[in-house]
């Protein structure tokens, strides 16, 4: 039997899904270890592997087969546009994808105004606005506190992940219209998902039930 290798985003979503992991007899001491500077973690026994990196780069190691599965955000998989299998929603880290602004922003949307759309989601944002809406923006990318942006006057309206909306209240914005739901996927490689179909299949199953 050869290695499975997992990829999982750091963070929250890799916890959880250890979490999920255990429930049905897949577990990894090693990764517990939290002083470790390790890497990669195996698990000898049930031949698999598992490793943490950016969220954003656990597609492109599942793209390439340097993964075998992934664990991340629909989000990033729908930034990320890579040639993955998504084969079963996790249930966990639910959000949302909004596009979010001052109240008073809602006419531009309605009205299709060329506005500035300052998001991390540059994908994301101009598929939601070029082939849903039909409405021609200026899309400008940044890299973290998108809220920031209709504040100081960077752009009008933003696109970006709404879990609580405490943020957004917080800051005196608002959700204006919904681009997606959002939660934790399982992602497959597509020749794993051929060469090693039974296995996948019965750790799909054992998941779902747990879901
Ligand atoms: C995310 C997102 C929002 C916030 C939403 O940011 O971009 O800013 O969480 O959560 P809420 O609806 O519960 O308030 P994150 O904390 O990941 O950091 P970032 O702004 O640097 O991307």
């Amino acid at each position: 039997m050869r290695y499975l290798t997992f990829a999982l985003g750091k963070g929250r979503l890799a916890n959880e899904t250890l979490a999920l992991f255990e429930k049905i007899g897949i577990t990894c001491e090693e990764m517990k270890d939290k002083d470790s500077r390790k890497l990669i973690f195996t698990n000898e026994e049930l031949k698999l592997r598992f490793f943490l990196s950016k969220g954003p780069d656990v597609p492109t190691y599942v793209e390439y087969g340097a993964a075998d599965i992934g664990v991340v955000g629909k989000d990033t998989i729908l930034e990320e546009g890579r040639k993955v299998h998504e084969v079963l929603d996790l249930g966990f880290g639910k959000c949302r994808m909004c596009v979010c602004g001052y109240k008073a922003s809602a006419a531009l949307l309605k009205h299709h105004e060329l506005i500035r759309v300052a998001t991390k989601y540059p994908r994301i944002a101009k598929d939601y606005f070029y082939n849903t809406k039909h409405q021609t923006v200026e899309i400008i990318k940044l890299n973290g506190s998108i809220e920031l942006a209709p504040i100081v006057g960077l752009s009008e309206v933003i696109v970006d992940i709404v879990e609580t909306g405490s943020t957004l209240k917080e800051n005196g914005l608002e959700v204006l219209e919904e681009v997606c739901p959002l939660s934790a996927r399982m992602i497959v490689n597509p020749v794993t998902m051929r060469m090693e179909s039974e296995r996948i299949k019965g750790l799909i199953m054992r998941l779902r039930e747990q879901v």
